[in-house]
């Protein structure tokens, strides 16, 4: 009891005196006297420079490590970015070589199978009136020769297809004019074309995306939309060009498609980006589709 109390009376003692800023001298007697001094400073803050030290190493630990972190990830950034910019030249590259082999290709086929086909449908039909007096061979000379025209045409309209010539001859509204009318006389549909304030002269690949995208988009008509009828829009003003496809069918939802394996609309979207344009599909189920494109005119002329 008594040495708790004398605990006691010491730590009240001690609390009195280091709240004075003050402590027993070690130098003096203990049993006689009590000699008191002045803490020094580090008595005094000890714990609160030892806690600002520790706070400060703490911060500047924290500090590295943020700028640390922040640089790998402008690193990361960056090289994101670069293999984005090349894995874009490089799909520009491979829509460009696909074009110039749909070209050749296109070629080959009109000016050497289709005319051949064409030759032979031409010497059918002159063993076909050759053959008056057997009528059983005249009538399967002729369907030969039907058929022979009937792959010729094919063929035609293939090489077309691959590369419309046209679009070089007569420009982008009345290439695009021709592909509406035979669509809708292939797939029996209503088409309605209309062209409006375009621009005399429009760069070359301008031309080609629209061309490319209209065929696409058309093509995925007939194929996905069972729609009654499809309009398409070509017009211009002084800054952009617009093409707007668009049908009455069965519609669809657009960030769904993109988990599909089909790359129409993959290449639409990369062939609007590489003319600095930007596609926009805008689809809802039973409510039809609207493929809208907007090309800048000024970028295209620069
Ligand atoms: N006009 C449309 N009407 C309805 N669905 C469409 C239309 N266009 C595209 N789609 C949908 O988008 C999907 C992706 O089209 P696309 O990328 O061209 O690939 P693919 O035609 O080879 O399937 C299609 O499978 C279809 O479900
Ligand atoms: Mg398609």
């Amino acid at each position: 009891m008594f040495r708790l109390k004398t605990t006691i009376l010491a730590v009240a003692a001690w609390t009195l005196l280091a709240s004075a800023a003050l402590c027993l001298s070690p130098d003096a007697d203990p049993m006689n006297s009590a000699v008191l001094r002045e803490l020094n400073v580090w008595e005094r803050y000890g714990t609160l420079i030892f806690t600002g030290v520790m706070v400060l190493v703490l911060q500047t630990v924290l500090i590295v490590g943020l700028v640390i972190s922040g640089y790998a990830r402008v690193c990361a950034n960056r090289a994101l970015q670069a293999s984005r910019e090349e894995a874009r030249q490089l799909s520009g590259r491979l829509l460009s070589a696909q074009e110039d082999e749909r070209r050749r290709v296109a070629r080959e086929m009109h000016d050497d199978l289709s005319q051949r086909l064409a030759t032979s449908a031409v010497e059918a039909g002159m063993l076909e009136q050759r053959m008056a007096d057997r009528p059983a061979e005249q009538k399967a000379l002729g369907l030969l020769r039907q058929q022979l025209v009937d792959l010729s045409d094919d063929i035609h309209h293939l090489s077309r297809q691959l590369h419309p010539a046209i679009l070089e001859d007569l420009g982008l509204a009345e290439a695009l004019r021709t592909e509406c009318e035979s669509f809708a006389r292939r797939e029996r549909m209503a088409v309605d074309f209309r062209c409006r304030d375009l621009p005399d002269a429009l760069p070359k690949d301008l031309g080609l995306c629209c061309y490319r995208i209209a065929q696409e988009s058309l093509r995925n008509i007939v194929k996905h939309s069972q729609a009654a009828w499809a309009e398409v829009l070509l017009q211009a003003d002084d800054e952009f060009l617009y093409l707007d496809i668009r049908d009455s069918g069965s519609g669809f939802e657009p960030e769904k498609a993109h988990a599909r394996p089909g790359i129409g609309l993959a290449s639409m979207q990369e062939r609007a980006r590489l003319v600095g344009g930007q596609l926009t599909i805008q689809s809802q189920v039973g409510a039809g589709t609207t493929i809208a494109l907007r090309i800048p005119l000024v970028a295209a002329q620069e």
